[in-house]
């Protein structure tokens, strides 16, 4: 079996850039028969932006819940909150030990941050935290915790898991070599990064996104708000710049796409008709996300019994680690 990891962070809603992106990649990889994954909202990470708590505990749950909705259901995925996997945050404790401290002074976010606070005349380290500087040693723990061989992450964690390799390492050549294992990153095929209403990259920064679980009405609506320019439907167009046709393609069966394809090329079809078309094939495509999320965040006992039954996992495999750990290094 290949242990596959990951985290992701209990941001707002869920959108379908969040969805094609980095969702659906993760759980067709979960599909495959020789994987056990364990995926985790990483809610010990979100503290250092100090998140209202009420709003922390509810995000962390709807991302839960969004992430079981999406197909990361069966008996070979394991979902759980961070923060009740407590030898994640032991593993962190004795990780610090191996860590240098300029291996985190390095490390991109912060290091952003204190070129941010020069370039505006302050300290470098103002207004970071040390949960902010310790980020990529918690997610070393988070992984040299499960063991894991393999860990699906965007393009911009890769420094986070070079950092991974490293504290591996050191604490092998400190303690006893092979002691954590050394984890490899896969970087899921971008498979075109999904546009969001304004053509931009969707994305929550550029407030261009249509969220995932939302009611079918709301995607419905923000679908009529995807632009377009002012050709007529008789005006040949070129589906390959129209935000709208590569939205839209991604709903649609193969065969369909490349007959509207051509039809957007020969001047037969128009904005209106393709906007009515992804109205209502859009939510119909969501439905069975959306209700298996519903049903999941109204019956709280049956939200609870999924991820007591991943944290049993996680933990038991996180204490084997901690133990291991704390011996080799004389406790
Ligand atoms: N840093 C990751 C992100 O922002 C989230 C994360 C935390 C993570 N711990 C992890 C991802 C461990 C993979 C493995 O996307």
């Amino acid at each position: 079996m290949t242990i596959t990891l990951t985290g992701i962070q209990p941001t707002g809603e869920l959108h379908l850039g969040n969805y094609a992106g980095a969702i659906k990649p993760l759980a067709d990889l979960a599909a495959e028969p020789t994987r056990e994954t364990y995926v985790f909202v990483a809610d010990l990470h979100a503290l250092n932006g100090r998140p209202e708590p009420e709003q922390l505990r509810d995000r962390t749950r709807k991302m839960a819940a969004a992430l079981l909705a999406c197909g990361l259901d069966h008996d070979r995925v394991h979902v759980y909150r961070q923060s009740r996997v407590p030898a994640v945050a032991q593993i962190t404790a004795l990780l610090a030990n191996v860590t240098s401290k300029g291996t985190l002074n390095r490390a991109h976010a912060y290091k952003a941050l204190v070129a941010a606070n020069t370039a505006a005349g302050r300290d470098g380290d103002h207004g970071v935290n040390m949960g902010l500087f310790t980020y990529p040693l918690l997610m070393a723990a988070d992984i040299l915790a499960l063991r894991a061989h393999e860990v699906p992450v965007g393009a911009d964690q890769t420094q986070h898991l070079e950092i991974s390799v490293e504290l591996a390492r050191a604490f092998g050549r400190a303690y006893f070599p092979g002691a954590l294992r050394e984890p490899r990153a896969v970087i899921p095929r971008a498979g075109g990064v999904l546009p969001g209403l304004d053509g931009r990259k969707m994305s929550k920064s550029y407030e261009n996104t249509i969220p995932l679980l939302a009611p079918p009405e709301q995607q419905a609506g923000l679908v009529r708000r995807i632009v377009t320019d002012s050709r007529r439907p008789q005006d040949p167009k070129d589906p390959d710049t129209s935000t709208l046709h590569r939205a839209a393609r991604r709903v649609r069966r193969p065969a369909t796409a490349q007959e509207v394809r051509g039809r957007y090329r020969t001047g037969g079809i128009g904005y209106g008709e393709v906007k009515a078309l992804l109205a209502e094939q859009l939510p119909t495509t969501l439905a069975p996300m959306r209700d298996r999320y519903q049903a999941l965040l109204a019956d709280s006992a049956r939200l609870d019994a999924a991820l007591h039954a991943g944290e049993r996992r996680a933990n038991q495999r996180a204490t084997e680690t901690v133990r291991l750990m704390s011996s080799a290094m004389g406790l």
